[in-house]
This record gives structure tokens, sequence and C-alpha cells, in this order.
């Protein structure tokens, strides 16, 4: 099976013969996520996870999504095309290190992004994605202390907008670290007229310039609800598939990132997945996502909690 026909239609026929669900990132290649049953942010995958009734779930995203999904159904088989498919940021975030961490802060409430490992999320009270930070940091008392990781750069955002003092563990997202502020400065020279809109991963100089600060979701509802015809969009360039998409009457244009030689605004761990990954994985169920029960039974509560005050 090469073409693209004949994958699609393979697809499509071992997706119902196996009752699966196909479930994609914004970040996967045009090609996945049109044929998804469903593509959101990570809220939204993690949220669908949970109440879907089939047999099998397809996570077209990278591990940290798959693991959720899995954690979220432990009776069911989660897949993803590619389990290589890791995460920067949540590798910026080893277990044993943030326990340490944890430990040497009694006292703290501790806060994770979903972009973490399972066995960070087992030592995590609540977990958080870029569309409900905001909301469950101030769900607890302004005196309550907080430690927020992996992402120092949401981090920052989220105290400068709550004007809390969370205690931050230090890692961040080689895609988003990576945007150049000298070439966003001349593609808004070039296009006065463009909104700026940035993913809060992105560092703090390029979060200054932002009209609009959101995660994939968010960035998406604002370019589609607003006036504003042209938009320079600081996050991983899929994103741009379902805003083009949404909006054929506007201009989107990806920040660049500061190494012009590379597809930097790319992340590398989200496009290993292919059509052709994803047609095998439908028809041999692998590879399936295994998630140790120990680790499981302590990370479920978390990810339910943030559920419930999201949902
Ligand atoms: P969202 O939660 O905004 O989809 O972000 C996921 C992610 O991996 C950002 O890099
Ligand atoms: Fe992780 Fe960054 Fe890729 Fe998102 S874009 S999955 S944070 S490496």
């Amino acid at each position: 099976v090469g073409g693209d026909i004949d994958l699609k239609s393979e697809i499509n026929r071992l997706r119902k013969e196996k009752n699966a669900i196909i479930l994609a990132h914004y970040y996967q290649s045009g090609d996945i996520q049109d044929i998804a049953d469903f593509v959101g942010d990570s809220l939204a995958l993690a949220q669908w996870a949970s109440k879907t009734d089939a047999s099998i779930i397809v996570l077209c995203g990278v591990h940290f999504m798959g693991e959720t999904a899995k954690i979220l159904c432990p009776d069911k088989k989660v897949l993803v095309p590619d389990l290589n498919a890791g995460c920067s940021l949540a590798d910026s975030c080893p277990a044993d290190d943030f326990k340490k961490f944890v430990r040497n802060n009694p006292g703290y409430t501790v806060i994770s992004y979903v972009n973490t490992s399972a066995a960070v999320k087992a030592v995590t009270d609540v977990v958080v994605t870029s569309t409900n930070a905001r909301q469950i940091v101030e769900s607890f008392p302004t005196e309550e202390k907080i430690i927020f990781g992996p992402d120092r750069n949401l981090g920052n955002y989220i105290n400068s907008i709550t004007g809390r003092n969370m205690k931050l563990w230090d890692g961040a997202c080689h895609v988003h670290e990576e945007f150049s502020l000298e070439k966003i400065l001349d593609l808004k020279k070039q296009y006065p007229d463009a909104l700026i809109l940035a993913h809060p991963e992105c560092k703090k100089v390029i979060l200054m310039l932002a009209d609009k600060i959101g995660s994939t979701a968010a960035l998406l509802k604002y370019a589609t609800e607003s006036s504003a015809k042209k938009f320079i969009v600081a996050t991983e360039s899929g994103i741009l598939h379902e805003m083009k998409k949404s909006n054929p009457d506007k201009t989107f244009i990806p920040a660049p990132p500061n190494d012009s030689t590379c597809a930097c605004n790319e992340c590398n761990f989200m496009r290993l997945n292919t059509m052709k990954k994803l047609y095998l994985t439908l028809k041999y169920e692998l590879p399936e996502i295994k998630v140790d029960k120990d680790i499981a039974d302590r990370a479920v509560l978390p990810i339910k909690k943030m559920l419930d005050i999201s949902s």
C-alpha cells in the first residue's frame, strides 16, 4: 500500500471494522488531521478519550498524549503511530529529579502541565493544559504555595497574569523556544496590519509582542472570530492547516525560527506520525501504550481533577 487513496480507504475500513477512533492533535500533518474523527488541543484530546465508547483509541500526537488517554481508559487499547514521538518539554523534567524537587519543597501544591510523563503526573496534585492553567491556578487561594512544572515560559506567564509567585521547574519546549524575535519584527514591518498569535510556551520577548496568547484551540478560536485578515502565528506550524481550513479568506504566516536552514517551527516528534504509520498501527494494533498500574493509579487522580475543574 503506497498511494494516498489506498491508505485513506484502508484506514477507513480498518477503523470501522475494529471500532477504533482516531484522535489527532493540531500539530499533526494536514492529511492526518483530515482523516481523524476528532482534531483538538491537548485538553480536548483527553476529554474525548475519557468519553469515547470505541474499543481502540489511536492517538495521533506525542507519547504523553497517548499515556494520558491510556491512564483515563485503562481497559482500552491505546495506540500511537510512532512510539518515538516524544516531547522535549516532557523530557526536560525527569521524574526522579522532579520527585526530589517536590520532596525538597514540603507544603507545596504540585501543578504539572500535561506535557509530562505519567511518573511526573503520579507526584502531581493537579494537571493543567495551556487552555485551563490560569483557571486552575486561580482555583487555589492566593496564599497557596505552588510548584509549577515543567514549562518555565508558561509558568512565568501564569505568574505574571495572576500575580502569583509559583516556584517553577526550569523546562522548555525546543520548538517554542526557537522563534526569532528579529524575524517576527521584520514580518510585522512587512505586514503592519497582521496580528501576532503566540502559544504561552514561547519566550517572554515573543509573548510581549503578541496580540493574543493562548493554547492551540484558543489561538484558532481567536483567529476565526477576529475581524483581522492576517496573522503571524508563533506556535508549531501544524495549526495553520486548521486555521486556513476554517478561515479561507484570511492569511496565516508561520513565525520563523532563528535557524532558517531547518523547519524548526515544526515539532519533529509530532511529525514522526505519518499516514502510512497510522494505517500500519490500525492494521497490527501496534505500537500500544502501556503504563505501569501503580503509576497509572496515582496519575489518574490529578488528570481527573483537571477534567472535573474544566468541565
Ligand atoms: P495545546 O495544549 O495548546 O494543544 O499544546 C500542546 C503542545 O504540545 C504545545 O506545544
Ligand atoms: Fe512537546 Fe514542543 Fe512538540 Fe509540543 S511542540 S509536543 S511541547 S516538543
